[in-house]
This record gives structure tokens, sequence and C-alpha cells, in this order.
């Protein structure tokens, strides 16, 4: 593809300058420019990519998309020996070059994307896994991996800048991927980074205060989760699959309705794709489903009410995108615990252990709250093993105290990532959150012996959480990074307590 290729595909205000030669690559970042390559220049929260442009020119780019006038200008005069572009919105320029340059894989997948608060990892984990249980192969792009056609890579990004997102289907489709199951945050949507996407099948989750200090108010929020479902900036969804449950749910529900798309209310006892009645069970939940496409009782093998809504959320997408409902109900049984998102541990052990990623008071009092219902239900306490991260915001300290505290009987506070920091005075820094919840706690830095701690006090019923690291496999210290995985860790001690296999 050569520069006149490129830009006939892309909107824009002005073009000028010439280049020759096959373009080798589109890049937004000027370190990753080689020989041949699109630069696109482009206003960011953080920095001003017209900053880099002349690093860019000194790295081979062959061509400049630009969303500045003043860039635009200065290069006319001073390089016309590269291609230059001005476009309204860089962003989105950027998702249309990389669109092209990659050949259209948009075209070749047929995209999933989830958004809400809470339960985009898991919900796209289950739609993934219910598409491949089906003999689909996909891209699935998220917090903790990414998946290419079956391949396994460490997640960058939860929803990556376009470009990448573009490469990553590109690969997926070479390999025979047809499906595209995203996460899409909402920093991602309010950015456009699943700019030149149309999405097939949009889920909502939910929606609580969360990331407040980067939309500033829930309005602004919603307003940007609303993207991905109204139409408005972005082609509305062919199938919107929204909780039925949540007030803002009914909103969207309004809002892609009103741009033509089919819509699917899930919910518990809600909804017309719900759980009419569930029983959660030690190993998972039996769930009753009544679906327009039939009726079954389904087993899972996902612990806590909020996995039954993930999972209503994942089948009701997955049915959307051809499924058939007898085939679903067959894979739900198959369906595994999603790594570190509410996992439980299970050695046998009397008590209920639960690994999860929470590192916020918002998840702390989410998951504590989750607990509480399962403690009820077993007669047992909420013992919370849970730290802070060092090197970050540490008015999160006291507050994650708080809410740990005020969800849990006990509280184990431990270290988490305290990277350069000293351990101990970041436990300092969690206490008063602590005190001031009036709960019994004690401090101890080592994790392992924190979850030792936590295990070899329960008692039948307990519900153990031990929360923040999820599926993380380390534990990043002042003195190097150690492998360190909560699961794995707990499984030992369950063993060493005499629980597991062969006991
Ligand atoms: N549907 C849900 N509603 C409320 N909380 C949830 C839901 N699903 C998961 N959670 C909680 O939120 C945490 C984050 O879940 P995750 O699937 O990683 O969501 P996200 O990708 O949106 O952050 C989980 O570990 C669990 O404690
Ligand atoms: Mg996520």
């Amino acid at each position: 593809m050569n520069w006149n290729e490129l830009i006939a595909e892309l909107a824009h205000v002005g073009a000028g300058g010439r280049a020759e030669g096959a373009i080798t690559g589109v890049e937004y970042d000027s370190r990753k420019v080689r020989q041949g390559a699109v630069f696109v220049a482009m206003k960011g929260a953080q920095t001003d990519g017209n900053r880099y442009v002349s690093k860019a020119l000194a790295a081979g780019a062959l061509g400049i998309i630009t969303d500045s006038a003043e860039t635009f200008d200065h290069l006319l005069v001073y390089s016309p020996d590269v291609g230059v572009l001005e476009v309204e919105h860089g962003r989105r320029a950027l998702g249309e070059a990389s669109a092209a340059f990659f050949s259209h894989p948009e075209r070749k997948l047929a995209a999933t994307g989830i958004t809400g608060t809470n339960g985009k990892t898991t919900t796209a984990f289950l739609t993934e896994a219910l598409l491949n249980a089906a003999g689909g192969t996909s891209v699935l792009v998220g917090t903790i991996e990414y998946h290419v056609a079956g391949e396994v890579r460490p997640s960058i990004h939860t929803t990556p800048e376009s470009r990448d997102l573009f490469e990553l289907m590109a690969e997926g489709a070479e390999h025979g991927a047809t499906e595209l199951v995203t996460e899409v945050s909402s920093h991602a949507l309010d950015q456009g980074r699943a700019a030149g996407i149309a999405f097939d099948v949009a889920v909502f989750t939910n929606f609580t205060r969360d990331h407040l200090d980067y939309h500033g108010t829930m309005d602004k929020y919603f307003a940007a989760k609303r993207l991905l479902f109204d139409g408005l900036v972005y082609p509305a969804p062919r199938v919107a699959v929204i909780n039925a449950q949540d007030e803002r749910g009914k909103q969207l529900a309004a809002a892609a309705r009103r741009a033509g798309a089919e819509v699917r209310l899930f919910g518990i006892g809600a909804g017309e794709w719900r759980a009419a009645k569930y029983k959660l069970t030690p190993g998972g939940a039996v769930i009753e489903l009544e679906t327009p496409a039939g009726s079954a009782e389904v087993v899972s093998r996902l612990a806590g009410e909020v996995n039954v809504l993930n999972l209503l959320a994942a089948f009701t997408a997955a049915h959307a995108r051809g499924v058939a409902f007898d085939d679903l109900v067959g894979f739900v049984a198959e369906l595994r615990p999603v790594p570190g998102r509410f996992q439980p541990v299970d050695a046998g052990q009397p008590f209920t252990v639960i690994v999860d990623y929470a590192h916020t008071d918002d998840a702390l009092r989410n998951l504590t709250m989750l607990a509480r219902q399962m403690a009820a239900k077993t007669e047992g306490r909420v013992v919370t093993v849970f730290g802070c991260g060092g090197d970050r915001d540490r008015t999160k300290r006291p507050k994650m105290g708080l809410a740990a505290g005020e969800g849990s009987d006990l509280v184990i506070a431990t270290s988490d990532n305290p990277r350069s920091e000293d351990p101990q005075m970041i436990l300092a820094e969690i206490e008063p959150g602590l005190k001031a919840s009036g709960v019994k706690y004690t401090m101890e830095p080592d994790r392992a012996t924190a979850i030792r701690a936590a295990l070899g006090g329960a008692a039948r019923g307990d519900v153990v959480l031990i929360a923040g690291k999820g599926h993380e496999r380390e534990q990043i210290l002042a003195t190097g990074t150690v492998p360190f995985d909560d699961a794995q860790i707990a499984l030992g001690i369950l063993g060493e307590l005499g629980y597991g296999e062969g006991q």
C-alpha cells in the first residue's frame, strides 16, 4: 500500500507533500517508526504527538498524519518530500489508517465489545470460551491477556490503541479467527481507541462509581460508556446485551433501541434473558435459564452471584453471535473460572477461599459484600487478606483499609507489590482505615505468611478472600521481582494444612 492509496481511505481536511514507496507501518509512537512508516501525530490526554514529528521524520517516516493545522502548514513548507495529511480527529484517523494498512481485519472478524464498571474481563473470557466451544476461532483482548487464534500473549492494555487492536485482529484473521471479543474500557471509548470497529454485539455489565479521577463526574463516565450503544459517534451495534437490573442499563437500552439495535436485557429474575432462579452450590451454581431461545437448567462451575450475571451476559452474547441455545447449555458446564476473578481455590477444605483482583476501595467493598452473602449462608466469617501497592496513589491506603475493615470480620493486611517502598510504611498508612472500621486486624508484611495465617485460622463456613493480585504471578519488591501466585500459594498452604488430594 502506498501513501495515495492510504489517504484515499481517510477523511481529511487537507493533503499535501509527496511520498514514494510502499508503507511499512502505521505508528503513533515515534520511537516505533522505521523507514517507510506513516506517523500519526495526535493530541492525547498526556502528550501531544505533534511534538514528536521531527523524531518520526528522522527515523524515516514517509508520511505524517496530523490533527494540528500548525504541524500541517509547517511540514508543507519545510518537508516537501514527505506526504502530509491534516485530519480533524487524530485518533479516528489512526483507526482508519490502521484498518487500511492491516488490510481491514475488521471486515473478517465479527466484534463483540464489553463495557461496564465490573465484570468486563470475566464476561469477555466467558463469551470467548463459549464461542470457541462452538468451534469458533477468536481474538480476545482484555486485562489479563490477549488470545490470538489460540495463542496466549501478555496483555499490555485492557483496550489498546486502535493500531494495536487492528494488528492483533489482522494476525488473528491470518490464522483463521472470525471473532473478536474485547473489553472496551470507558477510557478507550472516550479516546476513540475502538474507532473503526463496528461492533456486532455490545455488552453492558453494570455501572457503579469508579474511575472518577479520570472522568470527573458520573455523568461523563456514563456518557463514555454510552458511546458503544447509542450510534452517535460510532456505528450502533446490531445487538445490545444489557443488564436489566442496572438503573443506567435502562437508559442505555432506550438509546440503543433508538439507534436501531436489537436489545436483549439479561438479569436475575429480570429481563427476557434471565435466570428465573439460581442456587449457589459448593462447586458453583445451578441456574434455571429462561430465554426467548429456550429454557433449561444449567450447571456452572463459577462461584458467586455476580458470576451468574456474567454468565447470563456471555450466554446472551454468544447466542447473538450465532451459537445455538442447546449447544450453549452444554458448553456452560465446561466453563472454567477466570483467573483471579472471584476464583475459588478448592482443596476440599470446609471453608471457601477466593482469589480476586480487587485492588481499590470500591472493589474491596464489592468483593467483601459478595463474600458476606456467601458467608451468611454457611454461617461463617469473612476474612480478608489484602495490601496496597507501593509507588502508587497513597491516599488509597486508608480508604482500602476502611473498605476491607467494614466488609470483613477479620483483616490481615499485607504486601501487594510494595515496589521501592518499605512494606511496613505502607501498612502504617493502611492502619488508620482499619482502626476506623473497628474490625479485628493484624498486619504481616510477608504475603505468604499472611495467607498462611488466614487459612490456618479459618473455621468451617468462613470465606477467606485473598485480594489484590488476582491473576498476577509476581510480587514486586524493592529487592527485585519474585514469582508469586496467590492461588498456587493458597493451594500449597491448604496442602500443608492437610487438605487436598490423597489426604
Ligand atoms: N457482574 C459483576 N458485578 C459486580 N462485580 C463484579 C462482576 N463481575 C465481577 N465482579 C467483581 O469485580 C472484579 C473485577 O472483575 P473483572 O471481570 O476483572 O471486571 P473488569 O474487567 O470490568 O474490571 C471481580 O474480581 C469481582 O470481584
Ligand atoms: Mg478488565
